[in-house]
């Protein structure tokens, strides 16, 4: 099967510097797409760019800060202007904040730091990318939530609050555009092993893991092959949907 039949097929990947991103970016680039690798980490974005096939033409990166609307719009239009027509984007950017603590512990700075990447920054993302998307009535748009979202992780206020408040914004914004060529999905996976979890507590790793009943991390390959399918023209009839990628923690 060919994820990407028509080519060029050009999707932007932010937070490609590490994890989840960077996967997704190395996965997309081998199936032929033409990949530009954005991120806050400047240097960490292009050293993956540059390791891509170019198998889809050549990768191009940018610094983004999805907390700043200007540093966005300017990486959109840096990638247009690489490619022409962006026809697929994943937001991968995303940081759990302190964790292991209960809600009344969450000091409000750490809560509006989470808050302004996982949710601030998603629209931030997602109406720069709109823009671009809905003149040229096509648009795969994919915003990385997590299970934290739909379950509630405990000792994880800010993370499990901000990926639920991206899960409805995802819902609201597929309606919106639900008559157009473009679609808004979010997936939410359970852990999967990047930076991000190596640097949580094991107790917080334990707890998570310990209520997958396949009871194992998923795979980054697993991670980026369902962003491949989600962002391919063939996922064409599922809008405002949140994807599950938790080994059976969620069956809804
Ligand atoms: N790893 C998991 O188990 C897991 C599970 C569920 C959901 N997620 C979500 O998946 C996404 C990726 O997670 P990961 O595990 O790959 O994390 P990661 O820390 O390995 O990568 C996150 C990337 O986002 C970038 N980033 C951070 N702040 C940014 C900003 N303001 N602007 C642009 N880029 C920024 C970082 O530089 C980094 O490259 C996150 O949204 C995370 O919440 C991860």
């Amino acid at each position: 099967m060919s994820y990407f039949p028509n080519r060029p097929y050009n999707v932007a990947v932010i937070g490609a510097a590490s994890g989840i991103g960077e996967a997704a970016a190395r996965f997309l680039a081998a199936e032929g797409a033409r990949v530009a690798c954005l991120d806050a980490n400047e240097a960490g974005a292009a050293t993956v760019a540059k390791a891509l096939p170019a198998k889809g033409g050549e990768s191009f990166s940018a610094r983004t800060d999805v907390t700043d609307a200007a540093s966005v719009e300017n990486a959109i239009a840096g990638t247009a202007k690489a490619f022409g027509q962006i026809h697929a984007l994943v937001n991968c950017a995303g940081i759990t904040g302190k964790t292991n603590i209960k809600a009344h512990e969450v000091e409000l700075a750490d809560f509006d730091r989470v808050h302004a990447i996982n949710l601030r920054g998603a629209l931030i993302v997602s109406q720069a990318i709109l823009r671009h998307m809905l003149p040229h009535n096509y648009g795969r748009l994919l915003h990385v939530a997590s299970i934290a979202g739909k379950e509630g992780n405990a000792g994880m206020t800010a993370y499990s609050a901000t990926k639920a408040g991206l899960i409805g914004m995802v819902k609201s914004m597929g309606k919106d555009y639900a008559e157009t060529g473009v679609t808004v999905n979010a997936l939410a996976p359970a852990v999967i092993r990047t930076p991000l979890v190596a640097a949580l507590p094991d107790a917080t790793v334990k707890y998570m893991t310990d209520k997958i009943p396949m009871r194992r991390c998923g795979e980054l390959e697993e991670c980026a092959a369902m962003i491949a399918f989600i962002l391919s023209p063939a996922c064409s009839f599922t809008t405002g949907f949140t994807f599950d990628l938790t080994g059976g923690r969620a069956t809804y």
